[in-house]
């Protein structure tokens, strides 16, 4: 039980200065309580949410609603008179239903997505209610040493060193940003400049080294840093994985310090960095390298001992990041940056302002280490799901999710006209169809075909790539509620595209 607060008597707060409050609004007189609608309001959200989650299972995966439909059922004027906020619920959902992609559900094996676990759903409603703002201690307490103890118990989780300092994002791409900025801080600093104060301009170029397959989030990152999109050292990558022998020679020909981009978890294939060699070729270097790891969806085979060995050495990194919103399953938006030493992050991203200065006995602002100020409590969902799933709850989900992308890939292996492009060795299964006797451009269009298809009939969602110049076809298996069965209605969903599109 939560024990009641004392209660404010609000009639016998003195009133301030000389001057009496003025004569009431009747909109908001006494008679007219302003939070009377929030009950209505929520009791609407519970109803259209609880009836959603509980068809998920059963629910189209995909509606692929076009432009034209869904302009037709939300555009319109700005209304001019106002509504009952629970209508107003209402009539959204049903405008924009027919576009409402099932991708939290178990049948969605596109992109990199996992769902939601119910605690980490309620913790994020529960952190819309309260409405925190986590720009420093004093606006949230409460929420900034819930983002402090969740940053700490996801060192635990991953095995990483608990004295790193952390902070969450809106996802892996802004966590990238901070690692990337916090490496863009101490590589100018060594070079005798400081790029937040002075920018880069007229500076001397920091070397970035980053795998040729490295994720289009780090580039974006490198890009609004000033550091340069495509002003990369490409480093080859056989098979998905970074050559440490082309990072050792790359830092070799550098004679001052530089930044290095490794990957946990390519996204088409899931292959991971040699992240030990990577680290050697970095400690070997006599000018310093920061090392980042990407580890959107990847770090998490810490958690299993069939993949731990994939991740060895991330505890060598500068700066990790990861995904909240992916195997965590925990709602958007919801990333992790995770760095050895704050220092830096924390001087790129300094912000003044008198009325921000903390006061005494406080606590550190969350704020400090990221590009945002005013930021949600999205440490709440997180520690609900920690909380209520706890480090064996993850790490069955892991071994769950693993299982399911092991079994496919057999089946696959297994099954005519179908190959596997990589090795699974996470949760990605990277495949496509190949008949006998058809030409590459054929086979191309044939996959290109089975993809389409698959995602228009909405039993199953898989996402279309292309790994080794081939089209191909890549399923991910990082939600919480995935069964088998679910797995067997998408081998069903490929094997009736494959019957239809040949
Ligand atoms: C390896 C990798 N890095 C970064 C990202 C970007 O993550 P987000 O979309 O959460 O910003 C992804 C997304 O799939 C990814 O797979």
């Amino acid at each position: 039980m939560v024990p009641p607060l004392p209660r404010i008597e609000t009639t016998e707060m003195p009133a301030t200065g000389s001057a009496s409050l003025p004569d009431a609004d009747p909109s908001t007189d006494a008679d007219h309580d302003p939070f009377a609608g929030f009950a209505p309001a929520l009791d609407a959200v519970r109803e259209i949410a609880g009836a959603y989650l509980a068809g998920l299972p059963e629910r189209p995966v995909s509606r692929a609603a076009t432009l034209a439909e869904m302009e037709r059922a939300l555009d319109g004027p700005l209304p001019e008179t106002g509504t009952d906020p629970a209508a107003a619920l209402r009539e959204w959902f049903e405008r924009a239903e027919a576009g409402i992609v099932a991708s939290p559900g178990p049948r969605f094996f596109g992109f990199v997505n996992g769902g939601s676990f119910p605690a980490a759903l309620a913790g994020d409603w529960l952190a819309s209610a309260l409405d925190q703002n986590l720009v420093a201690w004093a606006s949230s307490p409460a929420g900034a040493q819930t983002e402090t103890v969740v940053i700490r118990w996801l060192l635990d989780l991953f095995g990483l060193p608990p004295g790193w300092d952390g902070t969450l994002t809106t996802g892996a791409t802004m966590a990238n940003l901070v690692g990337l900025a916090a490496a863009r801080q101490w590589a100018g600093e060594r070079m005798g400049f400081d790029p937040a104060a002075d920018g880069l301009s007229g500076n001397p170029r920091i070397p970035v080294l980053v795998s040729e397959v490295t994720h289009a989030s780090v580039r974006k990152a490198l890009a609004t840093l000033g550091l340069g999109r495509t002003a990369t050292i490409e480093i080859p990558a056989p098979g998905g994985v970074m050559d440490p022998v082309g990072v050792r020679d790359a830092l070799a020909r550098l004679d001052g310090p530089a930044i290095v981009v490794a990957g946990l978890g390519e996204v088409n294939t899931g292959e991971t960095d040699d992240l030990t060699a990577i680290a050697d070729a970095r400690d070997d270097h006599p000018h310093g390298v920061w090392l980042h790891v990407d580890g959107a969806f990847g770090l998490f085979a810490a958690l299993s001992p069939r993949t731990a060995g994939l991740v060895a050495g991330v505890e060598r990194a500068d700066s990790v990041a990861t995904d909240g919103h992916k195997w965590l399953n925990v709602p958007y938006d919801c990333g992790v940056a995770l760095l050895r030493d704050g220092a830096s992050a924390r001087a790129a991203f300094a912000a003044g302002g008198a009325y921000l200065a903390p006061g005494t006995d406080e606590g550190p602002a969350p704020s400090g280490l990221g590009p945002d100020m005013s930021r949600r409590m999205r440490a709440l969902p997180v520690w609900c799901a920690l909380r209520a799933a706890g480090r064996d709850g993850y790490r069955e989900m892991v071994e769950r999710c693993l299982d399911h992308a092991a079994g496919f890939a057999a089946w696959v292996e297994a099954t005519p006209d179908l190959e596997v492009l990589a090795p699974t060795r996470m949760i990605i299964v990277c495949f496509r169809v190949a008949p006998p006797g058809l030409d590459a451009t054929t086979t191309d269009a044939l996959n290109r075909r089975i993809v389409a298809a698959i995602q228009a009939g909405g039993r199953a969602f898989v996402s279309g790539t292309v790994w080794d110049r081939k089209a191909a076809i890549r399923a991910a298996f990082d939600n919480w509620a995935t069964r088998p069965a679910d797995v067997a209605i998408l081998q069903a969903a490929i094997l009736d595209g494959v019957r239809r599109q040949s």
